[in-house]
């Protein structure tokens, strides 16, 4: 038998608010919201101030509760709010993805020690199902690699930026739309889309990573020197984020890609998200949907309060896989830098050039690199070097024949 859900919930932003609307408009699922916490009683919303407390207590020390569902922006409050409520046994869903790159393995140690859910579908790529693809469909250890598109503001400014608008304005734009993250660097430097890569990783691989150990690359240094590239080549710049087997490792990044309109995400614009999943037997599949906004969201958060009808829980299969491989920076692939000073270019360690090209204001250079060397560059906090991936695939270290004379000289690239 189904059981009843008492809800609280917890933040009432642009998903929360959303949430309530679903849940009111979805005849499918009998929960209720019994009491709603936020913060600022000042601030104008679309129900009266009566509808909501100020104290988390109400939620936590309510044991008619039995459903948290968390969705404020602040994600250390979040922390001691979920981890409370675990604590004394009440179901989690949340949508809070730096909190559960940061925290994951404490929670569900704590929702195991207590019997609880920690779901959290809404957290990746909005409104596309695919944590629990992950965990139910995928549940073997087949996969070989999985990459895409899962930060919309990104994708929306990328998408406008094609169309001649500006940066500041489209990032404008996807804040007024309720894409973007309060603190917009999230978005645009790549850390939204690498804390969601954690958790793909976890349920794609097993495989453990601390956000810390995976370099992201944001958008903000991109040009309409880099549009133009784009537009002569017949590419699309995206956001990807990326993870595939490597011999015994996993290797993984966020970056943007220049991509062929060959590349299922090719056509994936605005604030949609495209996922490819990859797996040996199947080889690639796409999942497509709408990666931020308030319905969207809301509707992956409603999926996991109906599972939690049924008790449902991931069960994290791949774990035990997951212990023999390890996550690791070490791998070439072929990328585009560009800059007005060819100094900033030079800085670059490059093993193997394709293509110089100068002109009295820019230059690019496209060849081949070591991931792992990169990150001394700080690519986010330079405004005179704009870095563009243009591999289809990685390459491992063992697979380069001869390092010996090094940069410029190897010969089979
Ligand atoms: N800021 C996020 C995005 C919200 O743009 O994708 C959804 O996680």
């Amino acid at each position: 038998m189904s059981k009843k859900l008492n809800i609280g919930l917890v933040g009432f932003g642009c998903v929360g608010s959303g949430l309530y609307q679903v849940l009111n408009k979805s005849r499918l699922i009998d929960a209720r919201i019994k009491r709603i916490v936020v913060q600022d009683p000042k601030k104008e919303r679309t129900l009266s101030l009566d509808h909501f407390s100020f104290d988390v207590n109400d939620i936590l020390n309510d044991e008619d509760i039995n459903v948290v569902i968390e969705l404020i922006n602040d994600s250390d409050a979040a922390f001691e709010i979920v981890k409370s409520a675990l604590s004394s046994g009440k179901d989690v869903v949340t949508a809070n993805k730096k909190l559960l790159a940061e925290h994951l393995d404490e929670l569900v140690l704590i929702a195991k020690e207590n019997n609880a859910s920690l779901l959290y579908e809404g957290a990746v790529a909005g409104s596309i199902p695919i944590i629990r693809n992950l965990e139910e469909y995928y549940n073997n250890d087949s996969l070989t690699s999985i990459e895409g598109i899962v930060n919309g503001t990104t994708n929306y400014i990328l998408t406008k930026s094609n169309e001649g608008i500006g940066y500041i304005e489209a990032l404008k734009d996807a804040q007024n739309l309720g894409f973007a993250e309060l603190n917009p660097k999230l978005d645009v430097d790549g850390y939204d889309s690498k804390y969601k890569l954690v958790l793909l990783i976890k349920h794609a691989f097993g495989v453990k990573v601390k956000p810390a150990q995976i370099q992201n690359i944001g958008i903000k240094a991109i040009t309409p020197y880099e549009v133009a590239y784009a537009k002569e080549k017949g590419y699309r710049i995206k956001l990807f984020s990326r993870a595939e087997k490597l011999g015994d490792s996993i290797v993984g990044f966020v970056a943007p890609h220049f991509i062929k309109d060959i590349h299922f995400a090719y056509n994936v614009n605005n604030e949609f998200n495209a996922v490819v999943v990859e797996a040996l037997f199947s080889d690639k599949q796409l999942f497509i949907g709408k990666g931020a906004g308030s319905y969207p969201t809301a509707s992956a958060v409603l999926s996991d309060v109906s599972a939690l009808k049924f008790d449902y829980q991931y069960e994290y299969r791949k774990s035990k896989e997951g212990k023999k491989l390890r996550f690791s920076n070490d791998f070439f692939l072929k990328v585009y830098v560009g800059s007005p000073f060819i100094e900033a270019v030079n800085e670059v360690p490059f093993y193997h050039v394709d293509e110089l090209f100068q002109s009295d204001d820019y230059v690019y250079q496209t060849g081949w690199v070591k991931f792992s060397e990169l990150s001394a560059l700080q690519f986010n906090n330079r405004t005179d070097l704009s870095l563009v991936i243009l591999s289809d695939k990685l390459k491992a270290t063992e697979e380069l024949i001869e390092v010996k004379n090094a940069r410029r000289e190897l010969e089979y690239l």
